[in-house]
Parts: C-alpha cells; sequence; structure tokens
C-alpha cells in the first residue's frame, strides 16, 4: 500500500515511517516541520534504505493538500499532524482548535475529493481526564480538562459523524498512552524543542548533563509510591500498532476507536530507575509539589486492540531506557546537529 503519513517528520511519525517501509509499503509524508527536522526523514531512510517522499506543507492548506493527493496514488492515511503540548495549548487556545482541527478538517476534504476513505487517527488517553476505574477501557466516561485534549476529543466525533454519513469511510482512531524510547538503531528518537515537558525526555537529559535534575511533581498521590503512575509504551510497539490499524483498515466498518498502551502502570520513580540501570549512573531527583492538572494513575486495557488489530506491546520500559540513552549519547542535540 501508499501509505500517507502526516506529521511524519515526527516522532511518532519517523518511527511508524520505518514500520511501514520495513513491511515493503510506500510512504509519503506531508510535514510543515514546525515542530521537527527534515534531517529525521533522512535517517528513516537511512535505517531502511527506502526513499520517503516529503512534501513540505501544511495540512491546513487545501490547494496543497489537493496537490498532494494529485501527485501520489495514496491508498490510506495516518494522520498524526498536530500540536501536542498541554500546558501550551492552555495559554493558546486558539492556535490549537485552529491547527489540530482545521489540519482534520481539511485533510478529510482532500481525501474525500481525492476518493480516498482509509483513515487511521493519531488520538490520546488525554480524552479520558481523569478516570474513574482503571485499566481503562475505550467506553470509559469520555472529558478533558485542557484544549490540546479537547482538540483530540472533538476530532473523533467529526470522524463519528463522517463514518456515519457515508459508510465508505473506514476510520480508525488509536488513543496513545504514553509513548517513550526510540529505534534501536540511535538514529531517531524523541527530539523535545525547548525544556521537556514529558517526563521521559526530561530524564534523559538531566542523564546527560543538560538539566541539573528531575523535579518529580509530588509523592503524595494514592500509589504504591506516591508517584503518579501511567502506561508508557516503546515508540517501536505503537508504531507497529499504525502498521496493524492500517492493515485492517479495508475490513473495518465506520469509526473504531483502540487503546494503545500496555496494560501496565510504572511510577515515576519505577521510570527513574529503570533509567539508573539503562545509563548505570544515579540520576539527581528531588521531590516537589504536584503539577497542576496531573492524575494520579492512568493505564490501558489494551485488550480490544489485541483481538481486533492483532496487536500487543512487546518492549519494556527497561527497552524504551536503554534505547532512549543510546538516542540521548548519539545525538545530545537532537536532529539540529
Ligand atoms: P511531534 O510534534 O513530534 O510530531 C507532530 C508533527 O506534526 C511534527 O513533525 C509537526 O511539525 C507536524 N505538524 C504539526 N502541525 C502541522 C500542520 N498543521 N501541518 C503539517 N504538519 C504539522 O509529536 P508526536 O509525539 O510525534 O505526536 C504525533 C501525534 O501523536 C500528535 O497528533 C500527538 O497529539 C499525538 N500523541 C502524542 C503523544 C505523545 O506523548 N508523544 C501521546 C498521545 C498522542
Ligand atoms: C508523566 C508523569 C508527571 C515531568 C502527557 C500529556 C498527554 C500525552 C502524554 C499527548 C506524571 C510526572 C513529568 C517531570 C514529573 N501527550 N512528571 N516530572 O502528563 O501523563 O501525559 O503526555 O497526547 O496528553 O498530558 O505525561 O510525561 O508529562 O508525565 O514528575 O518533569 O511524570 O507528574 O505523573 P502525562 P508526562
Amino acid at each position: 500500500m501508499n501509505v500517507l503519513l502526516t506529521g511524519g517528520a515526527g516522532y511518532i511519525g519517523t518511527h511508524t515511517a520505518v514500520e511501514l517501509l520495513q513491511a515493503g509499503h510506500g510512504v509519503v509524508v506531508v510535514d510543515s516541520l514546525v515542530n521537527s527536522h527534515e534531517e529525521a526523514l533522512l535517517r528513516v531512510e537511512r535505517i531502511t534504505g527506502r526513499t520517503v517522499a516529503f512534501h513540505r506543507v501544511d495540512c491546513t492548506d487545501p490547494e496543497a493538500m489537493r496537490a498532494v493527493f494529485a501527485a501520489h496514488d495514496i491508498d490510506a492515511v495516518i494522520h498524526l499532524a498536530g500540536l501536542k503540548a498541554v500546558g501550551e495549548s492552555v495559554e493558546q487556545p486558539l492556535r490549537y482548535y485552529r491547527n489540530n482541527l482545521d489540519a482534520l478538517l481539511t485533510l478529510c476534504e482532500a481525501m474525500d475529493g481525492a476518493g480516498v476513505r482509509h483513515l487511521v487517527l493519531s488520538s490520546s488517553a488525554t480524552v479520558y481526564g481523569d478516570p474513574e476505574t482503571v485499566p481503562i477501557t475505550e467506553d470509559a466516561r469520555l472529558t478533558t480538562t485542557n484544549p490540546y485534549g479537547s482538540t483530540k476529543l472533538f476530532a473523533e466525533r467529526i470522524l463519528d459523524d463522517l463514518a456515519t454519513a457515508d459508510p465508505s469511510w473506514r476510520i480508525i482512531s488509536l488513543r496513545y498512552f504514553n509513548p517513550i524510547g526510540a529505534h534501536s538503531s540511535g538514529l531517531i528518537g524523541e527530539d523535545p524543542q525547548g525544556v521537556p515537558n514529558n517526563l521521559f525526555p526530561y530524564i534523559a537529559q538531566v542523564a546527560a548533563g543538560r538539566r541539573e535534575r528531575l523535579n518529580v511533581f509530588g509523592d503524595d498521590y494514592d500509589t504504591p509510591d506516591g508517584t503518579g503512575v501511567r502506561d508508557y509504551l516503546h515508540v517501536v510497539d505503537l508504531a507497529k500498532g499504525h502498521l496493524a490499524a492500517v492493515g485492517h483498515l479495508a475490513d473495518a466498518s465506520g469509526h473504531r476507536v483502540y487503546n494503545l498502551g500496555t496494560g501496565q502502570g510504572t511510577s515515576v520513580m519505577e521510570g527513574l530507575r529503570a533509567f539508573e540501570r539503562a545509563t548505570g549512573s544515579p540520576i539527581p531527583h528531588a521531590v516537589i509539589e504536584r503539577r497542576p492538572g496531573d492524575i494520579a494513575v492512568c493505564y490501558a486495557d489494551p485488550g480490544a486492540a489485541t483481538r481486533d488489530l492483532d496487536w500487543k506491546a512487546e518492549l519494556t520500559v527497561d527497552d524504551a531506557c536503554r534505547d532512549a540513552w543510546r538516542w540521548q549519547s548519539a545525538n545530545p542535540n537532537g536532529f539540529a546537529g
């Protein structure tokens, strides 16, 4: 198949491109590079020995998106393009709603115009808010606490309505839990711009000496060691989840939603210790007050993805820490060189 990856130069997009190419698919990437570097796609080509067709295009540009579909015979689309920083979305809600929802709507119109109606959407566990029970199943209550999360929830609802109106659409939304790690080659990985918001890229920069210490946001949660618990999923397992989803679109109907997680919860301190095992050195840290808006526990029931998509996470948090450390050590300045 020829698969279009929007946001394909990003963290999850590059790892997904590698898995698609190594499975024999063709890959076309559309990315504005607002939060990534074209170098990442050159690394994808180096890993796979395959070429990637790249268009530096903003998904909110209707004419440019139509031109991409005119230039390639696309069989399916994986829509990863989007702004994803929760805190930034609170400060800049209009930018997030415009970018994330306009990109989706413009993409779907370009797809419809080209007769391409097989779509995988990048969604997020953030649509569950503070879960009532764990592990979380796909029929859990949906509630969001920030504009970023709302863009994901609204995107899913738009696709519900689209699939209802036109049964020729085959759509799968993947609710990612917490992606971590890097490709084992050390050539691609997470390359946060500025101060990392997320736990593991921050730990990696402390381990590399770029940050003084990890601030642990609270140890008074109702968890075994008092620190926050999340479902950390190796980004290569996540990428393989997209390969599985694309492979099941043809026999799908309507709009289906799947959790992609390991089904296991890991605390902040457990994650820190795993990273220390990967580096062989202690990582400076201190417990400070909770981060506003944080929840105590969030981890997936991935059973539906296993049943319907024949997908299951295979790699561990320790695997992810070793791969993240290899990437961080070999690329202290990310793709900027
Ligand atoms: P990322 O920022 O590395 O990748 C997103 C890519 O989209 C970037 O390359 C960026 O340049 C591009 N982009 C953004 N807006 C665009 C636009 N209008 N047109 C074209 N390109 C655009 O982030 P990521 O971690 O790879 O996330 C990919 C997707 O997964 C996002 O939709 C994100 O919301 C979602 N997600 C990420 C996480 C996570 O923790 N990383 C968790 C759940 C969901
Ligand atoms: C994980 C745990 C923190 C940083 C976010 C987004 C979500 C999704 C994934 C896009 C928490 C603790 C963190 C630090 C810490 N992204 N922590 N010190 O908040 O679960 O989810 O990323 O969809 O939308 O909300 O991930 O990595 O920020 O935090 O103690 O410097 O680590 O309190 O318990 P989170 P995170």
